[in-house]
């Protein structure tokens, strides 16, 4: 960092990472104490996108380090952890569930730790609640404090009293926490936190704080020992990826940082998500198109076709940039599949908006959508703006996107017939019939023929039965 122009540092301070490290040693022992040598067991559960399930991958990590094993089973737990999402109601309504369904559980176990964290425990109506509602949470800490586990969860053991952290701040990078990975297949690679977009619909920059990237150094030394364990499939996370680099010192950006992986030796593929239509560059396309790593999917969310609607969005870009976007990815990248996110009956939205939404799909043919119903979410812009239109008109509109996306998805997989696609093996669908995905992103299954042995391997495979979502096929060689 230098003179005035110097960004802010968001690393946690190695001072910081030593006390916890002290914290995991006093944590350990009093767990040893208590269970005399028998390893407790912790069920870590997460809700939401990839980034809380890479969140969730850490916390594990730390938890594996004071001395927890995992288990599946709420009734054979000795500490419950949630980790939880806010993106909509929906999320915030079943995770209240679920913490409720935990009180008969304690009942049997009284000793039963039950923590939650995550993107809700970031909001304070919802610590709130959990406080006065909820008085069997031991723990609740929000999403900037991950790294101080060991401190939060001594502090539960040795005095016996709840717990609550949710301090507001920035937010963090804290590197080098040790992570626990399910599998070693597939990876999740964070590059970058939080977000400074603020569409007005949307809680994340509230809960997740500013956007800041980690140097690459950090990323290519993750990516590095992914590959090394066998990982075959790594995606860069990050709310908006296309934005990376842009707190740090160094001629960096997203393109170079891809480039920079698809140069690491190793047989992988390389995904990233997600992107933002309005800082999506030619460059980043180009980029894509001759890293011949990278997978040739992308995800690039459009919310609304409407423009009036995007602006009410705070989207930053037009109907007219998307479409040129898709227009230029096409042309360096005739295969490539794209998909998006769309939110139907966002406040003021009239059926002649919501309209362009669907001819903006018909023009794009994606391979898929994420859809979603407009849900407010509390402290954002959109929370307050006049919304009209009855939950069952929605419904009808969403229905109507969903049919028609229907049809388009399954025209693009009858195209693939006959076609023959490298895979990376995942594992079993079921009994006999094993899946990997495409580049693009498609699911393919295909009768087991050679006894399981390319699970983590890739392979080809020709597709003979397109269904609308999936493919069927079975393996070239
Ligand atoms: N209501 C409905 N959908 C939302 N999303 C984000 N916030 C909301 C909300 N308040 C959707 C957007 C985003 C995806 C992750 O979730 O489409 O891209
Ligand atoms: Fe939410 Fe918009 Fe940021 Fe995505 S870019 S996380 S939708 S505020």
């Amino acid at each position: 960092m230098s003179g005035n122009n110097a960004k802010k540092s968001y690393l946690v301070p190695e001072e910081e990472l030593l006390k916890q490290k002290e914290f995991t040693c006093l944590a350990k022992e009093i767990i040893s104490a208590k269970f005399g040598g028998r390893t407790p067991l912790a069920m870590v559960h997460t809700y939401g996108c990839q980034g809380n399930v890479s969140d969730g991958e850490r916390i594990q990590g730390l938890l594996e380090s004071i001395g927890y094993g995992f288990t599946d089973d709420v009734n054979k737990a000795d500490l419950v952890l949630y980790n939880t999402c806010a993106i909509r109601e929906h999320a915030e309504d079943r995770i209240y569930g679920n913490v409720g369904a935990l009180k008969n559980v304690k009942k049997n176990n009284p000793d039963l730790i039950i923590a939650l964290c995550g993107c809700m425990m970031q909001q304070e109506h919802v610590c709130e609640r959990i406080r006065k509602s909820y008085p069997f949470v031991n723990l609740v800490f929000g999403t900037h404090v991950i790294h101080k586990i060991p401190e939060l969860l001594y502090t539960v053991l040795r005095s016996g009293k709840r717990v609550f952290s949710s301090e507001d701040c920035d937010g963090v990078i804290a590197e080098n926490l040790p992570v626990h990975r399910d599998g070693n297949i597939k990876g999740w690679l964070p590059i970058m936190y939080g977000c400074n977009n603020f569409c007005s619909y949307c809680v994340v920059p509230y809960v997740r704080g500013r956007e800041r990237s980690r140097q690459p150094e950090e990323i290519i030394k993750e990516a590095k020992e992914l590959i090394a364990n066998g990982c075959k499939d790594i995606t860069l996370l990050g709310q908006n990826v296309n934005s990376y680099g842009k707190n740090l010192d160094i001629d960096i950006n997203f393109a170079k940082l891809l480039e920079m992986i698809n140069a690491l030796p190793g047989d992988f593929i390389i995904r990233f998500m997600t992107s933002h239509p309005k800082d999506c560059t030619e460059e980043l396309l180009d980029t894509m198109a001759r890293c011949e790593k990278v997978a040739k999917h992308f995800h690039l969310p459009f919310q609304s076709g409407n423009n009036r609607v995007l602006k009410e969005m705070n989207r930053g870009y037009t109907r007219e940039k998307y479409m040129s976007l898709v227009d230029y990815a096409r042309k360096v990248m005739p295969d490539i599949s794209l998909t998006s996110d769309i939110i139907v009956g966002f406040p003021g939205e009239t059926y002649e908006e919501f309209k362009d939404t669907l001819s903006l799909i018909e023009y794009t043919k994606f391979t898929s959508l994420y859809t979603f119903i407009f849900s407010p979410r509390k402290g954002t812009k959109a929370e307050k703006m006049p919304d009209p239109v009855s939950r069952e008109e929605k419904g009808k509109w969403f229905k109507e996107l969903c049919d028609l996306q229907e049809s388009i998805a399954g025209k693009r997989t009858a195209l693939m017939k006959g076609k023959t696609y490298r895979v990376l093996c995942e594992g079993y669908a079921r009994e006999g019939v094993l899946n990997g995905r495409t580049g693009g992103n498609v699911m393919i299954e295909f009768p087991d023929t050679v006894e399981g042995r390319i699970i983590g391997e890739f392979c080809d495979v020709l597709v003979t039965e397109p269904l609308t979502w999936i493919v069927r096929g079975e393996l070239v060689k």
